[in-house]
């Protein structure tokens, strides 16, 4: 059948299909992600989704750019998007809302969902490959690994108020994982190491995940601390901390995708 004819808006009730387009690489999106996106009436994506992916989308389907831009208020941007979605699925389009990594990872998807059941609109969520899991590959770190990593936690630098997370309450986990790290890794330094890891705990961070820009940099918790790496780690960016961190430097690079490594602020 084609993209066309497999068109909602004519038949049935609108609807919203939220999908997770992976971390970067076109070829980590789901087979039930891609097959939604190519019968989408409309496509609302991000910044970071993959051009390839848009390319997917039928040629007559309507593409808009809901990227995050400098200067934006967040809150208003975000009420902007929810308030499109809903308004083009009630004409009874097919709207997919195309979001980096997974939807509902730090990504505003349950405020989407919740929209969506505020308007009475259908909603269903495709999971994605998140750029955390991405991160910890690209890195052959396993997040978890036995004797070594029995349990991982995952968290944002700084949530939407400008806080951060209770470091210390993360001492039970044998792995921290953080995102929206790049411009807080001193923080995230001193919080983990205020919070009880000792300071020479081994670091990975994993630039621009699964693109050909991936970069991978192995540093210490008090590397962090001391600021060795800042101004050196761009956006976007994942950091993974804990013994299972070092696992990145005994490993052999892997050129699928061309990654750089620094070894540079490793000072265990
Ligand atoms: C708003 S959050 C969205 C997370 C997304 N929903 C996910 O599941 O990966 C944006 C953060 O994701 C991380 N991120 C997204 N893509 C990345 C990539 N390709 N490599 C490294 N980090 C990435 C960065 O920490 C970035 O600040």
């Amino acid at each position: 059948m084609s993209g066309a004819a497999e068109s909602s808006r004519e038949c049935e009730p609108g609807r919203v299909t939220l999908i997770g387009a992976g971390p970067g690489d076109p070829d980590l999106i789901t087979v039930l992600g891609l097959k939604r996106l190519r019968t989408a009436d409309v496509v609302l994506h991000d910044r970071l989704a993959a051009p390839e992916l848009l390319a997917e989308a039928r040629e007559d389907a309507e593409i808009v750019d809901v990227g995050k831009r400098p200067g934006d208020d967040v809150q208003a941007r975000q009420r902007r998007i929810e308030k499109l979605m809903i308004e083009r699925a009630l004409t009874g389009a097919h709207v997919v809302r195309l979001k980096g990594g997974d939807p509902a990872v730090f990504g505003r998807g349950g405020e989407e969902i919740e929209a969506c059941a505020a308007a009475g609109v259908a909603c269903e969520v495709v999971p994605g490959v998140s750029s955390f899991t991405a991160a910890a590959a690209a890195a052959s770190i396993p997040l978890t690994h036995r004797g070594v990593s029995l349990g991982f936690a995952v968290v944002s630098a700084r949530n939407a108020e400008g806080g951060e997370p209770d470091w210390a309450a993360l001492d039970g986990a044998d792995t921290v994982v953080v995102l929206m790290a790049s411009r807080r890794l001193e923080r995230i330094g001193q919080g983990l190491i205020a919070g009880g890891r000792e300071s020479s705990t081994p670091v990975a961070i994993v630039e621009r995940a699964s693109t050909p820009e991936e970069k991978i940099v192995s540093a210490t918790l008090e590397s962090l601390a001391v600021g060795e790496l800042s101004g050196d780690i761009k956006p976007p960016c994942v950091v993974i901390v804990g013994e299972i961190a070092a696992a990145s430097r005994r490993t052999c690079p892997r050129s699928r995708r061309g990654r750089r490594r620094t070894q540079s602020a490793a000072r265990s």
